[in-house]
């Protein structure tokens, strides 16, 4: 089942692999399909080392990166992000002191003396992601993809000048038109069932409705795919492969840490939800006391983006490194999509990418014996 856009990649099964891994990119990518590396996170420094290995490794098999560069996001109107400090002006004092409320009742000490958080600005700004962009093209990446709205025009021409296609998650059929005439090759449309940020329509309704919209640009079904048999419904109903997140989390390569796979292992379909608590953007994650917190209507809203990711950058740190001393997954945030009702043990990459492939032959199997 290689489609035009595999042949164009050089990839022998549809499957597309976002994940923040290398070792994951490296597994899927060994095992015909495209691992794609997520920049978010990383410093530049960081994401140079993990490109670096992902390309050794991979000795020449096509790999891709993910940055994320929003189109929308408090600033933008006037012209561009303000600096950190800037922004750290901006947080409300009620939001900080909602936090360490909700962290003291669940016995998340504070951060050891000496150590800080996370750069809260990592990845989530136009001018990080693009020293991110500069660095990917260093290297024979096959692709650029983009959350959060079209990548701007100079990344979209200089990648083009480096032969890299480019692609653009939306979750609506007018941004997939208004994404291909800024010159994205390859839309991803991304169902509501989708871990991370993500719109209102089902991948199921929202596939076909984009493919036909932009004929014949290539369109990849993203949101809810655990199994071969939906990568070819999604085949079916004319996409050119499918894009996978959340599958790859509970992989034995993910970087997710023990307690928290087995939090996800633990959840069944119907635990997630849309919500603006990760960064003020409606994004599908597990429902967790974290996500209860921020939807009780008597405390604070969500701020903006980038605010709410810079409001809970400590908190976060805090909660992870609770999570990691002590197994407590009560606070925990992780955007997931629905499909982790599916996700019941921890699986070797090969091992996933195996039964994917079994599944899409199975699929094809019970069409063909229909007749
Ligand atoms: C933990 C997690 C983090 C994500 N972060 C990003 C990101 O940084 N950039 C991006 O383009 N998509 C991101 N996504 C969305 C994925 O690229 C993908 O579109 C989505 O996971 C597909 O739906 P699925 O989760 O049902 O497989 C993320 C998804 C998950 C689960």
């Amino acid at each position: 089942m290689k489609t035009q856009l595999c042949q164009e990649l050089g990839i022998e099964v549809p499957i597309f692999a976002f994940t923040r891994s290398p070792k994951v990119v490296i597994e899927v990518s060994r095992a015909g399909g495209l691992g794609v590396l997520g920049a978010i996170g990383y410093t530049s420094d960081e994401f140079a080392e993990q490109i670096e290995l992902v390309h050794k490794e991979l000795n020449g098999l096509p790999f891709g990166v993910d940055v994320v560069m929003p189109a929308g996001f408090v600033g933008a109107e006037s012209g561009g992000m303000a600096s950190a400090a800037e922004y750290h002006q901006m947080l409300p004092e009620e939001h900080r002191s909602f936090l360490n409320r909700l962290l003291e009742e669940h016995g998340v000490p504070p951060l050891p003396e000496g150590s800080t958080a996370a750069d809260a600005m990592q990845g989530w700004t136009d001018q990080v992601s693009k020293k991110q962009v500069d660095i990917a093209l260093k290297y024979p990446i096959k692709l650029i993809a983009n959350a959060l709205g079209p990548p701007p025009k100079d990344v979209i021409d200089l990648a083009h000048q480096h032969g890299v296609k480019v692609a653009a998650l939306t979750g609506k059929v007018k941004h997939a038109k208004k994404q291909v005439e800024a010159g994205v090759d390859i839309i991803i449309a991304q169902g509501t069932e989708a871990g991370g940020h993500t719109g209102e329509v089902s991948s199921f309704v929202l596939t076909p409705a984009v493919v036909e919209a932009i004929a014949p640009a290539p369109v990849l079904l993203a949101g809810g795919v655990g199994s071969g048999e939906q990568v070819a419904a999604a085949l079916a109903m004319g996409a050119q492969g499918c894009w996978l997140g959340s599958l790859w989390l509970t992989t034995a390569e993910a970087l997710e840490s023990a307690p928290v796979k087995k939090r996800l292992l633990d959840a069944g379909y119907d635990d997630t939800l849309r919500s603006k608590a990760v960064s003020g953007k409606p994004a599908r994650q597990l429902k967790t006391k974290w996500t209860d917190a921020w939807e009780d209507p008597k405390n604070p809203n969500p701020l903006p983006m980038p605010l709410q990711f810079m409001l809970i950058a400590e908190a976060q740190s805090r909660i992870h490194r609770h999570v990691e001393a002590t197994g407590d997954t009560t606070l925990l945030m992780q955007p997931v999509g629905q499909i982790v009702g599916r996700m019941n043990e921890v699986k070797p990459v090969a091992e996933v990418m195996r039964e994917l492939k079994q599944g899409m032959r199975d699929a094809r199997d019970r069409l063909n014996a229909l007749g």
